[in-house]
């Protein structure tokens, strides 16, 4: 990506404002009008076609008329002038335009749209929404939006998929004391994605943390790589989850794959942190912007009230990040700084009789302590103490402390002089609060922040033990035969392309290849039905199981064959799979679908009630390592089975996690042909047992 034409649209040196307007209450009006007040420094020309001056400066019918550079255009005329507009800013040099007026795709009009961005990048411009507020950047003093004001400044960025909402938050920066240095209306993304935007923020000197209001990603692979490829912090929140796609399914995880989980692996997969509402976007916005990631688990909690501790302990626990006992020594070092009935263990609970003495002399002790990770303190106002002095006493003792590297929050709870302390930590760059549970989810944000890098220190490696041109003849020749749903024995052969360990199955079409195959297989044996036209097999009589013998064979033939006729008259039949029984271990699903979003994404759950009433699965975007599909197996509520729950031994997670691996690059290789896939059941006996994949599924995408 072209950062140079990005930095000339959002943080342009010369600016023309394309239906700048003397008519107070227009947008066109307020945009030229924020550009003065917020005190733009850069070169600003209005276009008018009507009137010669503008707010008091000389304006141009024409941005061709315009004598100097353009860096940026920010268009604020109605939607069918535009592609007209972006051809004549094409033809000055313009690098960006900002497209403020609406009446496009969110409209139905995809067409104008699309012409305007095609128009752009005859010219290699960028374009920015339309359908937005505009862009307010602190460190340039430029408010081209009709946005109220510059958010209060800071070093976060916000790009809001809602320019409503951005305008909102825009005002409350202030209220809630969360500084941006940069705000990104993004409206419709005809051009400038989250992708573009994450990777022009990564680069850009002033923001700390990106922060993201997402109602719907358009090209969700680029946002994925550029949010991986990130170094600094990006916490969103995610609105509108989806149910595209599920009703058209044809399989389990199509359907399952409809209620959003997909996108929540996808975010997750990127390292994104995640916010759970506004405030929580805000709140975990500032302790990104100002706090260093924290490296490992052992949040310590110090505090003046027991009340305020449990609270704390509740949130720490909802985060994801239960509180442990703090060891020995830090226990008897923080007992000499409190009284007999204080505590130790963690919540340090140093009573109400704190001071600031005691708040200097324990933050500063814990904060150097290598057990320590992240500190939280909190502070609920009493009579005894002066809140600024114990803000004070905290930001002394951290800075005594030399330890740059981890991070604090802070909860004050209390009224205007606990408010006002706040005011203070914040200007010295710890995150307050006033809410314990705040200070301590915003400390969690800064734990996900570094769990995300390490999920992502560990990326896919491709099997090379692979066989695609074995896979893609299989599927070359059910194509031929005009079929997309694979029979379960060339389904099979796909799977076994990819390494994945299948149980041995093989095709007769008479009764003594029947027999003859079976004989070679060994009993016992399972016969099922092979037909693309007979998708639920058992549904159709088509399966039996525990065949033992060559007569047993005999007649299963004949009856699998009349009862699927019977079922379905027209069915077009192969014959009969003859299938080794594997022994009955611990039943899984795996399955895949095409998501519009994020492209091949995979499911895995435990087979039975476990994926058919609890829904108890989780997804991945693929690919996945073996390391991510470790953690695939404990995501699941149901994933203590797997590990041996009740006395059971634990089942071979190693190789399900191989399989879960392979089964991701195979879907992703064969993209372009698999529609939806799954691998149901596979049977996972006890460790360095193995795996195998007893059915399998292909259906091929239309062509
Ligand atoms: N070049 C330059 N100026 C032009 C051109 C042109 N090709 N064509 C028209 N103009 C001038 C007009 O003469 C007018 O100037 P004037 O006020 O001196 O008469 C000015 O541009 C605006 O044109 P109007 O036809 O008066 O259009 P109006 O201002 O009523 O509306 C607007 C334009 C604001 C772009 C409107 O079409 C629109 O899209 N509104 C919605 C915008 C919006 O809400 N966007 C973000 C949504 S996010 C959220 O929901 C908060």
């Amino acid at each position: 990506m072209n950062l140079e034409v990005l930095n000339g649209m959002l943080r342009p040196k010369s600016i023309a404002v394309i239906g700048a307007s003397n008519k107070e209450g227009k947008i066109g009006y307020t945009v030229l009008k924020n550009l003065f007040a917020d005190g733009y420094s850069g070169e600003v020309y209005p276009i008018n076609p009507k009137d010669k001056e503008v707010q008091g400066l000389k304006a141009y019918s024409s941005v061709l008329d315009v004598p100097g550079e353009i860096d940026a255009a920010v268009v604020i005329v109605p939607a069918k002038f535009i592609p007209q507009v972006a051809e004549e800013c094409g033809k000055k040099g313009v690098k960006g335009l900002i497209i403020i007026a609406s009446g496009f795709s969110e409209v139905g009009r995809k067409d104008l749209e699309q012409a305007v961005v095609d128009t752009a990048h005859q010219y290699d411009m960028r374009v920015l929404g339309p359908n937005i507020v505009g862009i307010l950047s602190n460190s340039d003093n430029c408010n081209a939006s009709f946005a109220p004001c510059l958010p209060l400044p800071g070093k976060a960025a916000l790009v809001s998929q809602s320019g409503a909402l951005l305008i909102a938050m825009d005002t409350s920066t202030y209220t809630r004391r969360v500084g941006f240095d940069k705000m990104i209306s993004i409206g419709n993304m005809s051009d400038v994605n989250f992708g573009d935007l994450v990777e022009w923020l990564d680069a850009d000197e002033n923001t700390a943390c990106m922060s993201f209001y997402i109602e719907g990603l358009k090209d969700g692979r680029h946002f994925m790589r550029a949010a991986r490829e990130a170094h600094k912090p990006i916490v969103a929140l995610k609105s509108g989850v989806s149910a595209h796609g599920a009703a058209a399914a044809a399989s389990h995880t199509g359907s399952l794959a409809g209620s959003g989980k997909i996108y929540e692996a996808a975010l997750e997969q990127a390292g994104v942190i995640r916010a759970a509402d506004l405030n929580n976007l805000f709140d975990r916005t500032l302790a990104l912007s100002l706090q260093p990631p924290m490296q490992g688990d052992n949040m310590l909690i110090l505090t003046n009230g027991g009340g305020v501790g449990v609270l704390a302990t509740d949130a720490a626990e909802r985060a994801g990040l239960p509180l442990r006992f703090a060891p020995e020594d830090v226990q008897t070092e923080l007992k000499k700084h409190m009284p007999e009935f204080g505590s130790a263990r963690n919540p340090v609970d140093l009573t109400g009789m704190a001071g600031v003495e005691w708040y200097h002399d324990t933050v500063r002790y814990s904060f150097a302590h290598p057990w320590v990770d992240g500190l939280a303190v909190l502070y609920c106002e009493t009579a005894m103490t002066i809140p600024q002095e114990i803000a004070e006493s905290i930001k002394q003792a951290i800075d005594e402390s030399g330890v740059t590297g981890k991070p604090i929050t802070v909860s004050f709870v209390g009224g205007e002089q606990s408010e006002a302390a706040m005011q203070w930590l914040l200007e010295q760059g710890i995150p307050a609060y006033d809410a314990p549970d705040t200070a301590v989810n915003a400390l969690a944000a800064l734990r996900e922040f570094a769990q995300g890098r390490d999920t992502m220190a560990k990326p896919f490696v491709p099997f090379n033990d692979v066989d695609e041109e074995a896979a893609r003849a299989v599927i070359a020749e059910a194509r031929a035969d005009g079929c997309r749903n694979l029979t379960e024995i060339e389904s099979k052969a796909v799977f076994k392309a990819y390494g994945l360990p299948v149980a041995q199955t093989r095709l007769a079409t008479s009764e003594e290849e029947a027999v003859r195959l079976a004989e070679q297989i060994g009993y016992p044996l399972v016969m099922k039905i092979v037909s693309p036209d007979i998708l639920h097999k058992s549904d159709a009589g088509g399966v039996k199981v525990g065949i033992k013998n060559a007569a047993e064979v005999r007649e299963t033939y004949h009856t699998i064959l009349k009862s699927v006729r019977a079922y379905k008259p027209a069915a077009d039949l192969h014959g009969v799979a003859i299938q080794e029984m594997a022994p009955w271990g611990t039943e899984v699903i795996l399955g895949s679908v095409n998501d519009p979003t994020f492209g091949p994404a995979m499911m895995f759950g435990l087979g039975g009630i476990f994926v058919e009433i609890l829904k108890d699965v989780t997804f991945r975007v693929a690919p996945v390592s073996p390391e991510q599909g470790l953690k695939m197996l404990s995501d699941i509520k149901a994933g203590a089975i797997l590990a041996g729950a009740r006395g059971e031994a634990p089942r071979d997670r190693a190789a399900l996690a191989d399989i879960l691996s392979r089964y991701s690059q195979m879907i992703v290789a064969l993209e372009d042909e698999v529609a939806e896939s799954d691998a149901n059941p596979v049977l996972v006996y006890e460790e360095g047992q193995g795996a195998i994949v007893v059915d399998a599924r292909i259906i091929l995408k239309k062509k």
